[in-house]
C-alpha cells in the first residue's frame, strides 16, 4: 500500500481558513499522513533525522501552503535547507526522492487572472513555482502541475467546500500516480 505524506506549512495555523478547510478535507484519507510543519517546530527548529525518515517512509510528498510573497511561507523554505542535504535528496548517492511524485497545492489571494501577462502580478502562478520546479528536478521527484486555489479572499464557505474536495481528489489521485 503506498503512503503520501502531506507537508503543510503556514505562519499562524489557527488563524487559516482555506489551509485549513483543505488541510481537513485530506487528513481522513487513508494512507495519508498529514504533516503540519508549523505546529511540529514553531521555533523552526527541524528535526532532520524524523523528517529525512518521513519522506522514507512515503511514496509521494504533497507540499500545501498559502502563496506569501510569491513563494511559500518560511517554514517551508527552512525545511527544504535542513532536510534536503547532500547525499540524501541530491549528489551522486542522494537518490532517496527518487521517482516520488511531488503535488503542491497552493492557495492564492490573486485570481487566475491576475496571475496572467495583463493581470496585475504579471506572471502564471505556474511560472513563480519553478523554484519548486527546480527542487524536484534536483532530488529526482516527478513534478505534477500545480493544484492552484485562487482568489481565496473572497471564497464562500460554499466555494471553499468545493475546493477542499477538488484538493481531496487530486491528492488520491497520487495513489495511482
Ligand atoms: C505575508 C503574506 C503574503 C502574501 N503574499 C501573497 C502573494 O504573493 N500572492 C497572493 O496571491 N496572495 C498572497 N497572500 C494572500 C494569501 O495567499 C492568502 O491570504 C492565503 O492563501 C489564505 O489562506 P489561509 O486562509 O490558509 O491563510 C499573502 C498573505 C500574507 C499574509
Amino acid at each position: 500500500m503506498s503512503r503520501i505524506l502531506v507537508l503543510t506549512a503556514h505562519r499562524f495555523p489557527d488563524e487559516s481558513r482555506v489551509n485549513r478547510a483543505l488541510i481537513e478535507a485530506v487528513r481522513p484519507l487513508p494512507g495519508v499522513t498529514v504533516h503540519e510543519l508549523m505546529r511540529s517546530y514553531p521555533d523552526y527548529r527541524i528535526d532532520v533525522a524524523h523528517e529525512q525518515a518521513l519522506l522514507q517512509s512515503h511514496d509521494a510528498l504533497v507540499m500545501m501552503f498559502p502563496f506569501y510573497w510569491y513563494s511559500s511561507p518560511a517554514i517551508l523554505s527552512e525545511w527544504q535547507d535542513a532536510v534536503l542535504t547532500y547525499g540524501f535528496a541530491y549528489g551522486s548517492r542522494g537518490t532517496q526522492l527518487h521517482g516520488k511524485p511531488l503535488q503542491l497545492v497552493v492557495s492564492t489571494g490573486g485570481d487566475r487572472q491576475a496571475y496572467s501577462a495583463q493581470g496585475y502580478n504579471r506572471y502564471p502562478a505556474a511560472d513563480l513555482l519553478l523554484p519548486f520546479q527546480a527542487m524536484a528536478n534536483l532530488t529526482g521527484m516527478d513534478y505534477l502541475p500545480p493544484h492552484l486555489v485562487q482568489g481565496v479572499n473572497d471564497l464562500s464557505d460554499a466555494r471553499l467546500a468545493q475546493e477542499a474536495a477538488g484538493v481531496a481528489t487530486r491528492v488520491q489521485a497520487l495513489f495511482t500516480a
